[in-house]
């Protein structure tokens, strides 16, 4: 191992230091955590239970719980070695929150979990032996096959079997289960596929799987979902929004990213929205100038809190960083229809028709505004 000519390190020397008290990991279980605090002390005791005579780590990805859990898990890890923190700040999402879990570990084979106590952790050695010793890329626990079950009211049961077929549009493998949050993998089969993966939402397995290169070779472990003890679920109604942006991104995301077609998509709708005021703000007997301001101002809000809610969601601003991004945003779409109307007029003046002109200009005023949108408003590390 060379590291440089900025590091003239020894790196026999390194590799023995090393060595001698310590020959790495086998295994990582990276666990999203998000307000699960009384969870954490049980998990890692089964874990020590289940993986006793590995030579395991855990990995929990925690953005930013109010209850303190990332400072529980470090204080745990404080006196127990296995155990790590990983916190973010100012970032939501399951899947990413795996990702950067997966990515901050150097263990070979690596284990997605949740921390509620739901997925039954006696499944991992075998799940382990199968992902070391077998040629699988992957070990899924499954729900869906013969043994497995779900204890989902059957609302929820109906609305995931409907998702599991929508599933297949992007991902042509036969797996019963893509949904599924608990699996286990191989470190290469992530590598080759984490740059093309969205990490958008909570379907990080269905992400991985439609983004490998090459089909993964796997198995399904039938596992039976508990109820959950403490804590609450995070599944709210976005989430099924979540999900057809992921199949979305799937599918078109490599011609024209999703965020660009939703942000335009609401632009088009604060069309609708500026001439409702228009018409509204004239018949109140406002002037027309007058008029056209307050609808223009009107179009800019409604755009400005859809693109919060839907387009960048995942980057939601809150409090006065809602109040601030409003400025930005609308000084950018200021900047925006300045530039929509010179280019306009440009075509327009050499000679081509009134509806080319519109189009360009509209064109350039959208991707101007999606750019301020997604560089600043949306953009900053918070
Ligand atoms: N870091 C982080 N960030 N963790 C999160 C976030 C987040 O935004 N949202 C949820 N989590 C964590 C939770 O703390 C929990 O450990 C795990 O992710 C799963 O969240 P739950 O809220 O318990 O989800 P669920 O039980 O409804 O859904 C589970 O089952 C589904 C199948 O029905 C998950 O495993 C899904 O991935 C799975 O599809
Ligand atoms: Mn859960």
């Amino acid at each position: 191992m060379w590291l440089g000519a900025d590091h003239p390190v020894d790196a026999a020397n390194l590799d023995e230091r090393a060595t001698a008290v310590w020959s790495g990991r086998e295994l990582a279980v990276v666990v999203p955590t998000l307000n699960e605090r009384a969870n954490i002390p049980v998990l890692i005791e089964r874990l020590h239970d289940v993986l006793d005579g590995t030579d395991w780590e855990v990995v929990f990805v925690d953005d930013d719980s109010r209850d303190d859990t990332a400072e529980l898990v470090r204080a745990i890890a404080q006196r127990d070695p296995r155990v790590r923190c990983v916190q973010r700040i100012g970032r939501r999402g399951l899947s990413s929150a795996c990702i950067e879990g997966i990515l901050a570990t150097s263990a070979p084979i690596v284990a997605v979990m949740d921390a509620d106590l739901q997925h039954d952790e006696t499944l991992l050695p075998r799940m382990f032996a199968a992902v070391r010793d077998d040629d699988i890329d992957i070990a899924v626990a499954s729900r869906y096959v013969p043994g497995g079950s779900s204890d989902l009211g059957t609302g929820r049961a109906r609305i995931s079997g409907l998702a599991t077929r929508l599933s297949r549009l992007i991902v042509k493998a036969d797996i019963a289960d893509p949904m599924s949050g608990f699996f286990m993998l191989r470190r290469p089969a992530f590598d080759e596929a984490v740059r093309r993966m969205s990490g958008q939402g909570f379907k990080i397995l269905l992400d991985l799987f439609a983004s490998a290169p090459r089909p993964l070779r796997f198995r399904e472990f039938a596992f039976r979902f508990r109820q959950r003890q403490f804590g609450e679920s995070k599944l709210d109604s976005m989430v099924a929004w979540e999900y057809l942006m992921l199949i979305a991104d799937k599918l078109v995301g490599h011609i024209v990213p999703v965020r660009f077609v939703l942000f335009a998509l609401i632009g088009t709708f604060g069309v609708l929205v500026n001439l409702i005021v228009l018409r509204l703000s004239l018949g109140a007997g406002m002037r027309f100038a007058a008029a056209e301001i307050v609808a223009t101002l009107a179009a800019m809000v409604s755009n400005f809190l859809l693109n919060n809610r839907l387009t960048y969601r995942d980057r939601r601003l809150k409090g006065w960083r809602l109040a601030r991004g409003m400025v930005t945003f609308c000084i950018g779409c200021s900047i925006g229809a300045v530039a929509n109307v010179g280019i306009a007029a440009q075509v327009f003046g050499g000679g081509r028709s009134w509806w080319l002109a519109g189009l360009a200009g509209a064109a350039i005023g959208a991707v101007w505004n999606y750019a301020i949108a997604s560089t600043y408003t949306w953009g900053r590390a918070r």
